[in-house]
């Protein structure tokens, strides 16, 4: 059987970092809660002259060198995002004009911070069938554009982040072994901004509501993350047909250092095995997963011939997994 794989990925992040001691001076909180509620002791911002579509060219671009992969031959770019540029083009037009690339298929995907392994998932199929030789997936996301930093439970945990995979054709065993994706709107209300769309087209009013910033019920999301993260996690294991101990790298969306900590015992994978980076850069929604994977890739963790479990949940709800030979 055919397979597609990652060729190369690359990672941009904003310069200023956000410390849990700039978060005591906005809100009533303290490094001590964050730390040892989320993991996270500092998140990046972008400035206010940076875009999503900056940072996720600066991220393909390394994911091309890597990949030997030209922007001429791309056939289809994925932004995964909900922090574009603009409501209108699609941000991926904008990386398709920065990078070069010629006028392949390029749009969107909006899954929160299960995109990126939705992009992968996308991008896959396109492979598989041929319709596509090398496609770009980028997860991207600027999400301090949407917090509301008087809002405690929720502008700890976000930062901003861009990564991206160049996918194509790989060389058993090398490639994707399994891959799931699931939605579950039931749980829309979790995790949601409220204006700015067609239901509530942004108003002075919207404005004055603070009706454009991110809404979370965190704690019943903490449940149904940890739940999601373990079963779509057993799915693909089980399509592989291959158990969570033989696994060399377990790779979770980084949401919240319990949520990890919980999903990996459920799993009994070793704490070794796990990446976290969450300390270093928060939440980054649907760059986390390639921000982890790009860091592991240039630091050596992930090694040629190793078996890496990727497990993402975010708004939506939504969730998804993915099982690698790298
Ligand atoms: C958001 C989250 C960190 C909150 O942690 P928690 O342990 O569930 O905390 P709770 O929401 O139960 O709040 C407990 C208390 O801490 C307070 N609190 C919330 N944020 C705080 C902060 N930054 N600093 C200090 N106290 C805070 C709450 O107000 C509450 O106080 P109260 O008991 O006086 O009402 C956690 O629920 C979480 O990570 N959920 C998952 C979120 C997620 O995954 N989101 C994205 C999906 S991709």
């Amino acid at each position: 059987m055919p397979r597609a794989g990652i060729l190369g990925t690359g990672a941009a992040l904003p310069e200023k970092v956000i410390t849990n001691a700039d978060m005591e001076k906005l809100v009533d909180t303290s490094d001590e809660w964050i730390t040892t509620r989320t993991g996270i002791k500092e998140r990046r911002q972008a400035g206010p002259h940076e875009t999503t579509s900056q940072l996720s060219i600066q991220a393909a671009r390394k994911a091309l060198e890597m990949a030997g992969v030209s922007p001429t031959d791309l056939d289809l770019i994925i932004c995964s995002t909900i922090s574009p540029d603009m409501p209108l083009p699609s941000t991926s037009a904008f990386i398709q004009r920065g990078l070069g690339a010629p006028a392949c298929c390029a749009f969107d995907l909006a899954a929160a911070c299960s995109g990126f392994l939705f992009g992968m998932t996308v991008a896959e199929q396109f492979i598989l069938t041929g319709k596509a030789k090398y496609v770009l997936v980028v997860g991207a996301e600027l999400l301090s554009r949407y917090i509301d930093y008087s809002d405690r439970s929720t502008c700890v945990i976000f930062g901003d982040g861009v990564a991206a995979g160049v996918l194509g054709p790989a060389t058993p065993p090398s490639g994707i072994l399994a891959a799931e994706m699931h939605t579950e709107g039931a749980f829309a209300d979790h995790l949601y901004i409220p204006a700015g769309g067609t239901r509530k087209p942004a108003s002075c009013e919207t404005v004055r509501a603070r009706e454009h910033y991110i809404k979370m019920r965190g704690n019943e999301l903490f449940k149904v993350a940890v739940r999601s993260l373990e079963e779509v996690s057993r799915r693909v294991l089980d399509k592989a047909q291959v158990s969570a101990q033989q696994i060399d790298l377990f790779i979770p969306h980084q949401a919240n250092q319990r949520i990890t900590d919980a999903v990996r015992e459920r799993l009994g994978v070793s704490a070794e095995k796990v990446y976290s980076n969450i300390a270093r850069v928060g939440n980054t929604s649907s760059a986390s997963i390639p921000i982890c994977l790009d860091e592991c890739v240039r630091s050596g963790r992930l090694k040629k011939g190793d078996l890496v479990l990727m497990a993402a949940f975010g708004a939506g709800v939504t969730w998804g997994g993915i099982l690698m030979r790298w």
